[in-house]
Parts: structure tokens; C-alpha cells; sequence
């Protein structure tokens, strides 16, 4: 293990913007700017009910999971060409090169889009093209998780996954999103464990606003090997002792659970509980477009809030590359970069 050289609380802002990281919980929707909303309105010859970006981003004060899922599907529904897809993804990118993201595994909400008429390729070649050209403009990594939305029927997901297969190499995995309360993860058993069959990569939303119950349905019935939030862990002894004895990563959202007030104040985030219990916790942005920041601003604000060290900043950004899907010899490179990070913060290099 590498022994963390001391950093002091004035240089631990800059070592959390400086270190590489990976993402493991973006929604690409959820990255679509007021400004980019009313360019591709604008470009599509849509008209929006709001009357400037301003009003739009005054919209934005939500008070649960769903009060931001309304404004967050209404917002996507812009996207309707290819290129629409790719501009969102290749801003969202270019946004996380600068934040130093490494590596990063894009959530998308096909039924958003196949819903309004959209076709399933025309979403995800976009996307692909936006992820294939910022490897090649930034170097970044990027790949994409298709995301089955709760709320819908698990006969909806499957239609989904059907029309997915043509395009099977563009994507990684597939995850489950959208309303959680009322739509526990064994409503997706079958659709689940099809999509292993396949040979694809599972996680799920459990625990954000849900009990810790389904975070035992996402594990047991779902088979998931990542776990979307999971700060509701904390409720149940056992589970913790699951999560941290199967190293299974939870990707937390700060700035995105402080929005949708699953947590009254930043400050009474319980992040830091998670890393003591030996849980592999990473951080995210969630839509950072809707919540206010994006990866680095999650990272400052709730190391600043709840007073998180240097050994918790190594932890979680270890963390990332560990539990993302990238290949072994990747993250071996990754995680030398990360060690390379903190020592020249030591030698005062930034
Ligand atoms: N879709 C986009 N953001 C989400 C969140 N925080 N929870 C569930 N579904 C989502
Ligand atoms: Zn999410």
C-alpha cells in the first residue's frame, strides 16, 4: 500500500482538482447546459417554456429525486439528431479532461429518446463518436452504460436491450435509473440476468432515496457489481459488512445528494463514514449540469464540508480505477499516475 506523504489542509483543494480520477456515475443527459438546452432548441426548431437560460436554471430547486427527474427529462428532450448526442457527450468530456478524469462510464437513458421517435442508433452512435474522438483529441477514456429507467416496465427494458443489440460492441454495460421509491431492482430480474448472459456489466441505482432492502435486491437478485449511491447502507450493520467485505465500489454523488436534500446539509454527508467502514466509495458527479458542479467541485465541497483527508482523497480516486471496467493494464498506469499526483504535490509542483 503507498504510504501517503503529508499534505497540508491549504494544499488539499489543489491535490483534489490535480489528481487523476476516474467517473463512474455521470448522466450524460443529466451534463446538458441551460446554454446547450437552448442552442440545440434553437438548432431543432423547438420552443422551449422557458424564456431564457436564466429562467431555466432559476427552475432548478428541487426538493427530491423525482421534483428533478421531471425538469431532467423535459430538458433532454432537445436531443434529436446524432449530432445533438455528440455535442452534449464531446462537451461533457472535454469538461472532465479539464477536471482530470481519466477514465469515465457514460450513463444513458435510451427510452428518454426512442419515446419522442428518436432511433436507438442514432443515440448511441453519437455518443460513441463523441467517446471514439475525445480518446483520440484528449486523450480521456470513455465508454458507455446503457441505463434501463425503473419507472417503466421491465417488458419496456427488454424492447430496449432488443434494440440495443445490433450496436452490443458500443456499449460496456447497463445500469437501472430514473424513480426509485416504489420500483424495487427484482421488478428488472429477468432483464438482468439476460444482460449477463450477454456477457455485459451490471450496476444499479439502490439506496439513494430506497432502503437498504434494495441495495440487497441489486446485489442478490440483480447480480450488480457497482451499487449507484448506496449511501442508505448506513442503516443496516450487516450490509455495510457485505459492501466492504466484496469490495463492492458504491459511486456517492455529494453535490446530487445535498440537491435532492437526501442529506440535509453537505456537512451531514456520511462519505467519510463509508471510507472508515472499509466501503470502496468513489465520487461523482451525478448531472452536473442540474446540481452545480461538476466531479472537482464534488470533491472540494464535501472534503471541505466534512473536513475529509488526504489519505481519503488517495483512497478515492484509488477507488475509481479499481472498480471502473477498464482493463487491468490501464488501471496498473492509472494508479502509477495517481502516486506520481501525490508526490509532486509534496515537492510544492502545484
Ligand atoms: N437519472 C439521472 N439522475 C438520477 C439520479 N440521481 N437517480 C436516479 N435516476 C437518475
Ligand atoms: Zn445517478
Amino acid at each position: 500500500m503507498f504510504k501517503i506523504p503529508p499534505i497540508s489542509a491549504e494544499r488539499l483543494p489543489s491535490l483534489l482538482r490535480a489528481m487523476p480520477k476516474a467517473e463512474l456515475h455521470i448522466h450524460i443527459e443529466g451534463s446538458l447546459e441551460p446554454e446547450l438546452i437552448f442552442a440545440l432548441a434553437q438548432r431543432n426548431g423547438l420552443t422551449l417554456p422557458y424564456a431564457s437560460v436564466d429562467a431555466l436554471r432559476s427552475a432548478y430547486a428541487f426538493t427530491n429525486l423525482q421534483s428533478f427527474l421531471d425538469i431532467y427529462y423535459a430538458g433532454a428532450s432537445v436531443l434529436l439528431h446524432e449530432q445533438d448526442f455528440y455535442d452534449m457527450a464531446r462537451a461533457y468530456l472535454g469538461r472532465a479532461a479539464r477536471d482530470n478524469v481519466l477514465h469515465t462510464e457514460l450513463f444513458f437513458d435510451p427510452q428518454t429518446h426512442t419515446a419522442r421517435g428518436v432511433a436507438m442508433e442514432t443515440v448511441i452512435n453519437g455518443l460513441h463518436r463523441a467517446c471514439h474522438d475525445a480518446r483520440a483529441e484528449l486523450g480521456i477514456s470513455a465508454t458507455l452504460i446503457l441505463c434501463f429507467l425503473r419507472h417503466l416496465s421491465e417488458e419496456s427494458a427488454f424492447e430496449t436491450l432488443e434494440q440495443a443489440m445490433p450496436l452490443r460492441d458500443k456499449i460496456v454495460g447497463v445500469g437501472l435509473d430514473s424513480s426509485e421509491l416504489g420500483h424495487p431492482p427484482e421488478k428488472f430480474a429477468r432483464v438482468f440476468a439476460r444482460c449477463r448472459e450477454l456477457g455485459l456489466h451490471l450496476v444499479a441505482h439502490a439506496g439513494e432515496e430506497g432502503p437498504p432492502a434494495y441495495i440487497w435486491s441489486a446485489l442478490d437478485v440483480l447480480k450488480v457489481e457497482r451499487i449507484d449511491h448506496g449511501v442508505q447502507a448506513v442503516h443496516d450493520a450487516a450490509l455495510m459488512q457485505r459492501l466492504a467485505q466484496d469490495r463492492i465500489a458504491l459511486t456517492v454523488c455529494p453535490l446530487s445528494n445535498q440537491k435532492l436534500c437526501v442529506f440535509p446539509n453537505l456537512a451531514d454527508h456520511n462519505l467519510g463514514k463509508l471510507l472508515d467502514a472499509g466501503l470502496a466509495a468513489t465520487v461523482n458527479s451525478d448531472d452536473p449540469a442540474y446540481f452545480g458542479g461538476y466531479i472537482n467541485e464534488n470533491f472540494t465541497q464535501v472534503f471541505a464540508a466534512t473536513g475529509l483527508t488526504a489519505k481519503h482523497a488517495y483512497q478515492l480516486a484509488f477507488n475509481s480505477f479499481e472498480a471502473s471496467f477498464a482493463g487491468n493494464a490501464d488501471k496498473r498506469v492509472w494508479e502509477h499516475k495517481l502516486k506520481e499526483a501525490f508526490e509532486r504535490c509534496v515537492e510544492h509542483d502545484y
